[in-house]
């Protein structure tokens, strides 16, 4: 097919893109959007700070326009994210204990309550394990709340929503390694005790290079039962930035589990490191060498 959504359905994948409410009055940027993609991730409007400003007010216009401009298309939307330890509004990021405990599910439950049967795949809780080689948990107000929030907050968003996929979602997992064998373990643990989980997200905010185990490490997370999706790529320029993003394109082709892969952002200018040129559109929106080599790897079958 001759673009990137239309040739990933051809093996029942999407390709999709994060995308800014603010944007969606620029014809250039909504034309890539509706041409290019069958997938959309709200890059900010779904967050905590931005859907429950102040405790038990709950402001879902923005989040609305994002998920009405993917449904209108015909594109699945992923829902991002529910519980993270950034972006949280100032009242919450106060809390601690059973108080923030309560808040947070409480969030996570009138969210995908409001959401409820619209929404593909929620990041249900997103970056809660720490860099640097512990394999540990990352140390914020939510795991002070005791080991078990992150359970607790993906039995929440099964209550609310039985439909959406519930995905756990984190970055600098892109192979085999401390963090990702801890993202491995909870996983697993899940699995075993029937904690609803149905999804682990790899963000793949990649530089100049790729993790030589990179599809195996996705291969090890599909064989726990889990699907796969690659939730934030971009690739700083300057390394071989086309042929990673074809390693990419080929390793989720590869895991029958990989349901799609997500770009954050559509043109270079908008990406949040923007100054790395890291996405498959230049700042006209023009196609890029990634692109098309993207486009060549989606229909390499
Ligand atoms: O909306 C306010 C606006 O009212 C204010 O005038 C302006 C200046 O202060 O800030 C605006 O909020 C900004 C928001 O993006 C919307 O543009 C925040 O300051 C800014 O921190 C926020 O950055 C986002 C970042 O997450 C933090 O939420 C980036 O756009 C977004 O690309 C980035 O995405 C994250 C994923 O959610 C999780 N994985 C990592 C990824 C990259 O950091």
């Amino acid at each position: 097919a001759s673009t990137l959504g239309a040739s990933a359905a051809q093996s029942g994948r999407y390709y999709g893109a994060a995308i800014a409410a603010g944007k969606l009055g620029d014809a250039t940027y909504t034309g890539i959007l509706t041409r290019e993609f069958n997938a959309v991730t709200p890059e900010n409007e779904m967050k905590w700070d931005a859907t429950e400003p102040s405790q038990g007010r709950y402001t879902f216009t923005n989040g609305d326009r994002i998920l009405n401009q993917g449904l209108s298309n015909g594109s699945k939307v992923r829902g991002h994210a529910l519980l993270w330890h950034a972006q949280q509004p100032g009242w919450a990021q106060s809390l601690s204990g059973s108080a923030l405990r309560s808040a947070a599910i409480n969030h996570v439950t009138q969210v995908a309550t409001h959401y409820q049967g619209k929404i593909y795949a929620w990041d249900v809780v997103n970056e809660a394990f720490a860099d640097g080689g512990s394999g540990a948990r990352r140390d914020s107000t939510l795991q002070r709340t005791g080991n078990d929030w992150i359970e607790a907050a993906f039995r929440a968003a099964r209550a609310a929503d039985p439909n959406a996929k519930l995905c756990y979602n984190d970055y600098n997992t892109d192979g085999v390694n401390a963090k990702s064998t801890g993202v491995y373990t909870m996983v697993k643990d899940f699995k075993a005790r029937g904690v609803p989980i149905d999804c682990v997200g790899f963000q793949s905010h990649l530089g100049t290079g790729i993790p030589g185990d990179y599809q195996a490490n996705l291969q090890r997370f599909a064989d726990l039962g889990v699907d796969v999706q690659i939730t934030e790529l971009d690739v700083a320029q300057g390394g071989n930035q086309a042929g990673i993003y074809a390693s990419v394109t080929r390793a989720c082709m590869a895991v029958s589990r990989c349901t799609g892969i997500t770009v954050w952002g559509i043109r270079d200018s908008d990406s949040w490191r923007t100054g790395e040129n890291p996405l498959l559109f230049d700042n006209s929106g023009n196609k890029k060498a990634a692109y098309t080599s993207v486009l060549t790897a989606l229909n390499a079958g």
